[in-house]
């Protein structure tokens, strides 16, 4: 989703900007913009489209030491010049780009319009830099101006703003959006995420709620307005590795991530499995190992691709571990009225640790005093630093906008806190522990069948529809299938546990509705199978995927590809490479781009 540079020092800011939004681009935009303040002048940059584009019409060779950029994902009002971020007053002296949504934007508009301001966008950001004005135009003071614009925000915000007034000062503020501030010599970067700083430095400052930096060349000021206290944050370094960020010989960043399928388990068990020991070692929980004795419950919240890992997650933690467990889409928990004991635990899962529902979710928890725990991907992220203990997926940044590599350590990542709450009481408990080790290897040989899933993908490239059924472990996998084929392919799909075929899904079946069937060796593969006859009853085409050796399936399904054999906790992971590899084929064969499907963000940072 939308993105925020901002750059004061003493190098030409702009091509610090560009190269900061180009690395922001990941998160899914439809425009972009930067404006360059040098001594009183400003110049506002805006374009439709990529930042490429904006480089080409950016005037070259501006020295200006201070600028704001942005990304935008439309919200409020089409993607076009005149909505795109900075957004200005009317005068052209105050600039803004902001993440969020300010919701009480009608209110202050009308306010603001009552005035004599006028608008000249379909934007809620656009009120901020009138807001800003107005307070200037009565205190004579930027700072305050500044702070008395956002005590009349309600919402959620990511702020930098700039001005022809003070023409050596970077102003910024947040509150559930978040705001990283890298550390360089003689120079500050701003950014909604550290990727954006990471080639200039890793000594970064992160932003907390309320807070409200002044940046110049040589110095931070961070006040927090909720305290009405200056604060002094640690600097913190960026453990974030950029080379793997590259590309590389791949054709697509998701190509990419899945066939890093295999060093994403590794990444993740390294060091916390020791299958000859009976050993699984979890650092990340070692500091709640007596609050975890009394838990029993949990919740796990999520969205997207991370929700459904949460559902393998169910699976493997309540037969494992013997918890009970629910699931919950964050942006529903948030709002809903339960009951809640201290011994339930929340777990979030969140690939960025950004996601503003999965944010909302841990804050609604806060004052109930129950523990907070995280799978997250991206280290130092919001929620990251929100919960109590948590463990790292290890997956290493992932750019394209479907998420592939994250949902394989997460599940990995689930697996290994089954088995750690199990305190090896499970008879599952050493078999397991052996099979993650030997699971890399399974998922090499996954990839291996790529041309094929290619062949057979060709072959539904121009279906309409699809189904994904499976059974247990392969339920919420046949729900992440479907998810996949529908983000890069725009094909309506839907997972279902096959058992629920009868009671409704069994209706659209006919010729052209084809059906994913996941038919892999577990005890109720013959149930599967029946309503696989059920499906080819209605002259409905089947792709299954089956486990190497069994052949039961071959009869009934129009093609069949077999994964290695591995146990029924770890087939998830084998399923989803499958599964991904069959989206991707699905998408390039339809020329479609895959790495920014149209409408979808990264990082979801709006409600
Ligand atoms: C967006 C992304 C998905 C992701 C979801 C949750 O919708 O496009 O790929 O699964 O957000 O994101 P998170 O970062 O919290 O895992």
């Amino acid at each position: 989703m939308c993105g925020i540079v901002g750059y004061i020092g003493t190098r030409p800011a702009a091509p610090v900007i560009m190269d900061g939004l180009q690395a922001l681009e990941y998160r899914g935009y439809d425009s972009a913009g930067i404006v360059l303040i040098n001594k009183n002048t400003a110049v506002n940059t805006k374009q439709v489209g990529r930042v490429v584009q904006l480089k080409t019409i950016l005037a070259a060779g501006s020295t200006a030491p201070l600028a704001i950029g942005h990304t935008r994902w439309a919200t409020h009002g089409e993607p076009s010049i005149l909505n795109s971020h900075p957004h200005a007053n009317s005068d052209k002296t105050i600039f803004v780009v902001h993440n969020g949504i300010i919701e009480n934007h009608e209110q202050l508009r009308t306010k603001l319009r009552a005035e004599g301001y006028v608008f000249i966008s379909e934007t809620d950001t656009e009120v901020v830099p009138h807001l800003i004005d107005y307070y200037f135009k009565q205190t004579g003071s930027f700072n305050t101006a500044f702070k008395a614009a956002l005590a009349d925000l309600t919402g959620a915000y990511a702020i930098a703003a700039v001005t022809t007034h003070e023409p050596d000062s970077l102003f910024a503020a947040r509150l559930s959006s978040p705001l990283v501030i890298g550390v360089g010599e003689e120079e500050y970067i701003l950014a909604s995420d550290p990727s954006a700083i990471l080639e200039h430095t890793k000594k970064v400052i992160y932003l907390d709620d309320h807070d409200v930096a002044v940046i110049t060349k040589n110095s931070l000021k961070v006040h927090n307005t909720r305290t009405d206290k200056p604060i002094e944050h640690d600097v913190e370094l960026l453990d974030l590795d950029t080379k793997k960020a590259q590309l590389g010989d791949y054709a697509h960043y998701m190509l990419k991530e899945i066939y890093e399928a295999p060093e994403t388990i590794r990444s993740a068990i390294r060091g916390r499995v020791k299958a000859s020991k009976g050993i699984v070692k979890l650092g990340g929980l070692e500091n709640v190992v007596a609050q975890l004795r009394y838990i029993d419950r949990i919740v796990i919240v999520a969205c997207g691709t991370s929700y459904y890992a949460g559902l393998v997650g169910e699976y493997l933690i309540e037969e494992i571990a013997g918890i009970p467990v629910e699931v919950q889409q964050a942006s529903e928990f948030k709002y809903r009225c339960e009951p809640f004991s201290r011994s339930t635990a929340l777990l979030a899962i969140s690939q960025s640790g950004e996601t503003a529902d999965t944010i909302a979710a841990l804050k609604k928890v806060e004052d109930y005093g129950v523990l907070k725990l995280g799978i997250v991907n991206t280290p130092g992220s919001t929620i990251a630093r929100m919960t109590d203990a948590g463990v790292y997926c290890h997956a290493g940044p992932e750019q394209a906008v479907a998420s592939t590599k994250a949902f394989i350590a997460q599940v990995t990542v689930l697996t290994l806190i089954a088995l750690h709450l199990s305190d090896g009481a499970s008879k599952l408990y050493k078999p397991l522990l052996k099979e993650l080790e030997a699971l890399p290897a399974k998922a090499e040989a996954v990839l291996k069948l790529s041309d094929d899933i290619a062949k057979i993908a060709h072959k539904y490239q121009n279906a309409r529809d699809f189904l994904y059924i499976g059974r247990q472990y392969g339920y919420p996998c046949a729900l992440e299938g479907a998810l996949k084929l529908k983000e890069v392919s725009y094909i309506h799909a839907e997972g279902y546990a096959a058992g629920e075929m009868k009671h409704g899904p069994l209706a659209m079946i006919d010729k052209d509705f084809p059906t994913f069937a996941i038919a892999t060796d577990s005890p109720l593969l013959d149930k599967t199978i029946s309503s696989i006859e059920e499906i080819r009853a209605r002259k409905g085409h089947v792709f299954a995927l089956a486990t190497e050796g069994n052949t039961a399936i071959e009869k009934l399904a129009d093609n069949v590809v077999y994964l290695p054999k591995t146990m029924e906790q770890t087939q998830p992971i084998l399923v989803a490479i499958a599964m991904q590899l069959f989206s991707y084929h699905v998408a390039v064969a339809k020329g479609f781009d895959v790495d920014r499907p149209r409408n979808l963000a990264k990082s979801v940072t709006v409600e």
